[in-house]
């Protein structure tokens, strides 16, 4: 048995599959809360995410008590680019400051300015990265600075619970700003860069490999045997894409979670930071990914669900299943900043184009159409980037609107396939890197795709008119910038 944990940005999912990788089954624990003390910060106690990974194993150890206790490998996922502090004896400093918050904006723009970064990371030192949040701790909070031993991605201060190792993978630590991403090592200068040293970073090692064993206290609270393996693990969508089997060249998925993601597997390292593409190590050795993220996919639909006091199942359930052409109202879904195409934290979304016939339905057709036109540009960015994709799969919790995927489609004119029943995502992808690393079964042979149920094509009678609409979205956001 084999045990995938995936640090949400909501929550800790846990999931229990056998050496033939069926699931056994998976539990979450309860919902980990978001602290937004003020504009563009994004704050979690990390205690929160200890409380929520053990309330999930409790759930799977009340459902599954004996194939808990028969886990050998543990692999973990978790969300990105949190910067999770500790002193000397791994305390935590301060709240994790989240992927999504944007406050170091000008620190990343100085950094970003510094041409060694984009040359050695292969990426725009975007707000939400690792090292412009401690060049803002080390601005704002000198006193956190100068205490920090340890600068740990999220799913890597979990790892130091479960283990007490200091270590880390490649296609997290590819999302620090400090990684050489085509030597898949550390780069001492861009840390120096940041006043910061090697030795306050975890020491690296691929996804697939064992880094930590877990430790006899919880695995004997939990009922696990000793000496259980704890793999290298993923980042988020690493791990979905390892869930996916989005692991050779040419396969894609789209993920339609808080934020949107497109992502594609690329054999080779190749970076194109001037489109505002993320290219990082991938989970797989010698293996990369490319992938747009857009920083409101499902958030949007929550933003919207929020002010109208209709929840985001009634809107969608409003909007019906049948394709609309776009109405003339068009949504802008940048409510944090955005990442891919724009790099801009300071833009924030938009309506345009309301009239007094403007109903509650139509504004939910231009939220859902929004994010489709900015995966759209993703896509565009990843053709900037060398990659071409004939098709890709669907993922996450916005998936499940077949509006969306309709809107998805049509707007990328690819086809979208639907996963056949079955959880394919992050905790998945972490249990296959937990099998892999304790048993040394061959990754790519693990990482397959699923089966497709069902494939949505563009509506091609609307080509046209979704095609016009998105252009007019390309205009908007130049526009709205200079009205800044
Ligand atoms: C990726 C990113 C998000 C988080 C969310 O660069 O910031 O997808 O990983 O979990």
């Amino acid at each position: 048995m084999y045990l995938g944990i995936d640090l949400g940005t909501s929550g800790v999912k846990a999931m229990l599959i056998d050496g033939d990788q069926n699931v056994i089954g998976s539990a979450t624990g309860k919902e980990v809360a978001t602290a937004r003390p003020h504009a563009g910060w994004s704050e979690q106690d990390p205690a929160d995410w200890i409380r929520a990974t053990e309330e999930a194993i409790a759930g799977l150890r009340a459902a599954h008590p004996a194939a808990l206790a028969a886990v050998r490998g543990i692999g973990l996922s978790g969300h990105m680019h949190g910067a999770t502090l500790l002193d000397a004896e791994d305390k935590v400093l301060r709240p994790c400051i989240m992927w999504n918050d944007t406050r170091s904006h000008r620190e990343a723009a100085s950094l970003d300015a510094d041409p060694r970064f984009r040359k050695i990371t292969g990426n725009i030192v975007f707000p939400g990265f690792t090292a412009p949040k401690l060049s803002w701790v080390k601005n704002n909070e000198p006193d956190v600075f100068a205490k920090v031993r340890w600068v740990l991605l999220p799913k890597d201060f979990l790892r130091v619970w479960l283990t007490g190792e200091h270590l880390s993978e490649m296609s997290d630590s590819a999302g620090t700003s400090w990684l050489d991403t085509g030597a898949r090592k550390w780069s001492a200068d861009l840390l120096a860069a940041t006043d910061l040293e090697d030795r306050q970073m975890p020491g690296l090692v691929e996804g697939t490999d064992a880094a930590g064993i877990l430790r006899s206290e919880l695995a004997a609270r939990w009922g696990l045997g000793e000496g259980v393996v704890v793999a290298g693990g993923a980042g988020d969508n690493a791990a979905s894409a390892c869930g996916m089997g989005t692991v050779r060249e040419g396969a894609a998925f789209v993920s339609l979670g808080t934020s949107g993601v497109l992502f594609a597997a690329n054999a080779s390292y190749l970076p194109n930071p001037e489109s505002a593409v993320h290219a990082f190590c991938h989970a797989l050795p010698a293996t990369w990914h490319q992938m747009g993220v857009i920083l409101s996919a499902t958030d949007a639909l929550n933003w919207h669900s929020r002010v109208t006091g209709a929840s985001a199942a009634d809107l969608t359930k409003e909007l019906g299943e049948t394709l609309q052409a776009p109405s003339g109202i068009t949504f802008l879904p940048y409510l944090s900043g955005e990442r891919t195409p724009h790099n801009d934290a300071a833009i924030r979304g938009a309506f345009l184009g309301l009239g007094h016939e403007s109903s509650r339905v139509v504004l939910t057709q231009a939220v859902l159409e929004g994010v489709s036109f900015a995966i759209r540009d993703s896509l565009e960015a990843l053709k900037s980037a060398g990659t071409r994709l004939s098709r890709v799969t669907a993922i996450g919790g916005g998936s499940r609107s077949r509006y969306w995927l309709k809107s998805i489609a049509t707007a990328l004119g690819l086809p979208v396939d639907l996963p056949a029943d079955g959880d394919f995502g992050a905790a998945f992808g972490a249990a296959r890197l937990g099998l892999i690393a304790a048993t040394g079964a061959d990754p790519v042979a693990v990482c397959t795709a699923p089966k497709t149920a069902e494939t949505i094509d563009p509506e091609a009678a609307l080509g046209a008119a979704y095609e016009d609409a998105y252009q007019r979205y390309r205009r908007l956001y130049p526009a709205i910038r200079a009205a800044y």
